[in-house]
């Protein structure tokens, strides 16, 4: 009794430093994702996603024998959300590393925080340009919109090769959505279209008559937008409430089922590049097996916010087994931060089969994937619920 006092009292004078924690069992690992606010269409489904993944690892055995826990902080749709959720899921939870946040926007407030803290982050739905460049422990499964963009394009004049002239929206007070445009404006370019109008708008607005009387007086073929959910969805209801009758293609904001009930019967014919369909399971064990247990759980098909939610735990958990095998020791015996950084490293290796396909974080941190699709928003006549339906290439 007396030794222990000594020892703290040495502790506490800062003569002998205190130990580092060790990792907790069963394994934290922290969701940072939008679980109320407008961007909570996207959250939920991430949420979900990320819950399948918990569940089907731990059932086959967690990490040699030991559990992962998922510990959820709600980042709400800001900037300042997802610091205070990075912050307690780095402090108090003391988690191993951090699933989030949900917008590319929050991801740039809030992930240089947990790599100054060297907590890996990786990110499940971060699209803008620039988010591995962070930091050296910020990584993404979310294919950046550079890769996946540019296939709605191909594949709407496809559909119609006399599209000639083109309207590009998109929400200026949004990161993602800024650098899509990027991407879609240059694309536009490349396929020897011509931008006729570029419009903006806020995430936040609800009326977007001034944009759509524009477009319509702009006498285009094709309109390209880039926002998130609510905001698209409202304005291609909106569009098409007042005359537009071309072709749409939408961005990654468009492409939440969420989304649906906004735009309801207006969604139709909508194209969307995504980084994932639920009816790619011929040749991927893993997103079959994904896809009857998150029906089975939630009584419809995952999108690709779920799919990339899951494809996060998942090679977070690969990662964890990854460094139990180099090092020979029990996750839980290892300190917290020797944890984090071997974790980091351990995430930077080899291609796996995910429920997006096989993909590899590289040492960048960027992802590497190969399999993107096009999908057709088909809508029920119910009128609000609906379908991303494969459009073949
Ligand atoms: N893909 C969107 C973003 O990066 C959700 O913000």
């Amino acid at each position: 009794m007396k030794r222990l006092a000594t020892a703290l009292l040495l502790v506490l004078c800062g003569i002998v430093p205190a130990r580092a924690q060790t990792v907790a069992d069963p394994i934290p690992i922290g969701i940072a994702v939008a679980q109320t606010s407008n961007i909570a269409l996207f959250g939920q489904e991430q949420v979900n996603g990320a819950k399948v993944a918990e569940a089907r690892i731990n059932a086959a055995g967690g990490i040699n024998g030991t559990k992962i826990a998922l510990a959820f902080q709600d980042t709400g749709g800001d900037e300042a959300g997802a610091v205070n959720a990075f912050q307690n899921l780095i402090n108090r939870d003391k988690v191993v590393a951090i699933i989030g946040p949900t917008l590319s926007q929050q991801a740039f407030a809030a992930d240089p925080l947990a790599n100054q803290a060297k907590v890996p982050v990786i990110a499940p739905s971060n699209t803008a340009k620039g988010i591995p460049q962070i930091g050296p422990f910020v990584s993404r499964v979310s294919a950046p919109m550079t890769q996946v963009a540019p296939h709605s394009l191909k594949q709407a004049l496809r559909q119609n090769p006399g599209i000639k002239r083109v309207a590009v929206l998109y929400a200026q007070n949004d990161a993602f959505s800024a650098s899509e445009t990027e991407v879609f404006q240059q694309a536009v370019k490349d396929l020897g279209l011509e931008t006729v109008t570029v419009q903006k708008f806020q995430t936040t607005d609800t009326d977007f008559t001034t944009q759509v009387t524009t477009v319509l007086g702009a006498n285009v073929d094709l309109v390209v937008i880039s926002g998130l959910a609510a905001d698209s969805g409202n304005l291609v209801k909106q569009l098409r409430q007042l005359g537009y009758k071309g072709q749409i293609v939408g961005g990654n904001g468009l492409n939440s089922p969420n989304m649906f009930p906004v735009c309801g019967a207006l969604c139709a014919d909508t194209l969307v590049a995504q980084a994932y369909s639920p009816a790619a399971v011929e040749h991927n064990p893993v997103n079959k097996a994904f896809v009857a247990a998150f029906e089975q759980a939630y009584k419809k098909a995952p999108a690709q916010f779920s799919a990339q939610a899951y494809a996060a735990v998942q090679v977070v958990a690969e990662a964890l087994a990854k460094v139990e095998r180099d090092s020979g020791k029990k996750i839980t015996s290892f300190e917290l931060p020797q944890l984090r950084e071997a974790l980091n490293a351990a995430l930077r290796t080899g291609p796996t089969l995910t429920p997006v396909g096989e993909i590899a974080i590289l040492p960048s941190g960027e992802i590497d994937q190969k399999d993107f699709y096009v999908s057709k928003i088909v809508m029920q006549p119910d009128g609000t619920t609906g379908a991303f339906v494969l459009v073949t290439e």
